[in-house]
């Protein structure tokens, strides 16, 4: 049985009282399931905010990113450590956003993945092509090729560790969501390309879909063979929206 995740992904949004309301909104609400992690990724400024709520609940802590070296004289980033110690487990990598806003590689992503893997976080990889790449029919290779690059030289176990969100780019924000069957072939191809490195791994592996996933489209996204849960942007900002997708996973 693989673990259903449905994570909010917050991006650059909430102030640290702002996160308090709507964590507190989640935690009085109707959100306990044994049937999905819930998992809240808000910015690093309400990190230790959300530690603290958190602390003890159903809910899960994580960042959006972490930098690639363990510390050291890198003005301006975060490390696995630092956000560690404020109770986080789980941390978003290569995120398109950090793609196209902060050129951000395959490579880096892949040092970034092995840093947190190293410090004991669980990595949520993302990946995804544009529509450009869809319409000139490079979905698949454009996919394969990130998810070969950002999960090379893992070994065994910690495959075993990560989490991989297909985000097509074209759905992220823009209310245009996948078809449940164009997201279901594509995280069956995911599947296919993890399994060919390491099938008990590619087995368990949660791959959750991102993009314009709301809560009424999730029951029939989430009701995919190979869809175990999402990464929600815009949805996940308020407590009842993010409920309402939780529900569909239950
Ligand atoms: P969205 O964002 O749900 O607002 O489309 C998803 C994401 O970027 O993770």
């Amino acid at each position: 049985m693989r673990k259903t995740i449905i994570a909010g992904n917050w991006k650059m949004n909430k102030t640290a009282t702002e996160a308090e309301a709507l964590l507190r909104g989640l935690l009085d609400g109707d959100s306990r399931t044994d049937k999905a992690q819930l998992l809240v990724c808000p910015p690093y400024t309400a990190l230790e905010t959300a530690g603290k709520l958190l602390k003890g609940s159903h809910i899960a802590l994580g960042a959006q990113d972490i930098s690639e070296h363990e510390e050291g004289a890198y003005t301006g980033d975060i490390s696995a450590q630092m956000i560690l110690t404020l109770g986080a487990t789980y941390v978003i990598l290569g995120h398109s956003e950090r793609r196209q806003y902060h050129a951000e590689t395959d490579q880096l992503v892949n040092a970034k993945v092995k840093t947190a893997l190293n410090a004991g976080l669980t990595p949520i990889i993302c990946v995804g092509e544009t529509l450009e790449q869809r319409e000139n029919n490079e979905t698949e290779s454009v996919v394969a090729a990130q998810v070969k690059g950002t999960l090379a030289d893992l070994a065994s176990d910690q495959l075993k560790n990560v989490v991989i969100a297909y985000e097509p780019v074209w759905a992220i924000g823009t209310g245009k969501t996948a078809t449940p069957e164009q997201a279901q072939q594509m995280h069956q191809f995911i599947r296919e390309k993890v399994a060919e490195k390491d099938t008990e791994a590619a087995d368990l592996l949660p791959i959750l879909y991102g993009g314009s996933m709301k809560p009424k489209n999730a029951a029939d996204l989430l009701g995919q063979k190979d869809i175990d849960g999402g990464l929600i942007g815009g949805a996940s900002l308020d407590a009842d929206n993010f409920i309402g997708i939780l529900k569909a996973a239950r």
